[in-house]
């Protein structure tokens, strides 16, 4: 039986390893060894790193509904934090290293790169997600909570499109990123997610 500490720990865990990518590209960065553009390597791995965050995030529900470990539904919210962690550090990487915080370039770069509208969605979506994490909301918000938490779902589809818009020769890692989300939304299709709990079964049975 696991005890409060255990999960505490477990939590704890899940928080630094979190951390630990954006510690090792800041210090990358920091001793010259993130390559000639460290600014543009900063953005794209936290970037990265924010949709592992959102598909990890979303891959908690059916993990839960496979395994029913409530491991997995003790870090939703915080990993849900990260993903928007992620995303604002990502944000600022782009104003600070690509906009160099020259605001007044900001029209002529949204119709040179209208992506940065798509993510600017996506990271507005994430913004309301987590400032509606809280047990307040989700008191005040009843069962409307879950239907604007189903926003993770565009937001993962707005995501998707605008690192597709900024893909240029390799199509490869962005197809892999797509099955992994077709695959974590998959699993929210009812039949799908009504046959995990008997996978489950038939494990434990053997
Ligand atoms: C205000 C919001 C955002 C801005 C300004 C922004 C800006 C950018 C820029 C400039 C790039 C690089 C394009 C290039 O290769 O030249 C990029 C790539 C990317 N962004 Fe964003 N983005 C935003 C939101 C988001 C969000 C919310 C996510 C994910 C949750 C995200 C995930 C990505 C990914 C995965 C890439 C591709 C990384 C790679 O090529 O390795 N972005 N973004």
């Amino acid at each position: 039986m696991a005890t409060r500490n255990t999960w505490r720990t477990w939590r704890a865990g899940v928080f630094l390893a979190a951390l630990t990518p954006l510690v090792v590209w800041g210090w990358q960065v920091a001793n010259n060894a993130a390559g000639p553009e460290p600014g543009r390597y900063l953005l794209l791995n936290i970037g990265t790193g924010a949709l592992w965050m959102l598909l990890l995030t979303l891959s908690l529900t059916p993990l839960t509904r496979l395994t029913r470990w409530k491991g997995f539904t003790l870090i939703r919210r915080q990993l849900g934090l990260w993903t928007l962690a992620y995303a604002t550090l990502h944000m600022l990487s782009y104003a600070l290293f690509i906009l160099g915080l020259d605001w007044a370039m900001l029209g002529s770069e949204l119709v040179k790169r209208p992506y940065i509208i798509v993510g600017m969605l996506a990271l507005i979506g994430l913004a309301a997600l987590g400032a509606t994490s809280n047990r307040w909301s989700m008191r005040r918000l009843g069962k409307r909570w879950k239907t604007l938490h189903r926003l993770a779902y565009p937001i993962l589809g707005l995501v998707l499109l605008h690192f597709l818009w900024v893909v240029r020769a390799d199509l490869g890692e962005w197809v892999m990123y797509a099955a992994i989300a077709a695959l974590v939304m998959a699993t929210r299709l009812p039949p799908v997610a009504r046959t995990l709990p008997r996978i489950r079964y038939r494990l434990a049975g053997t």
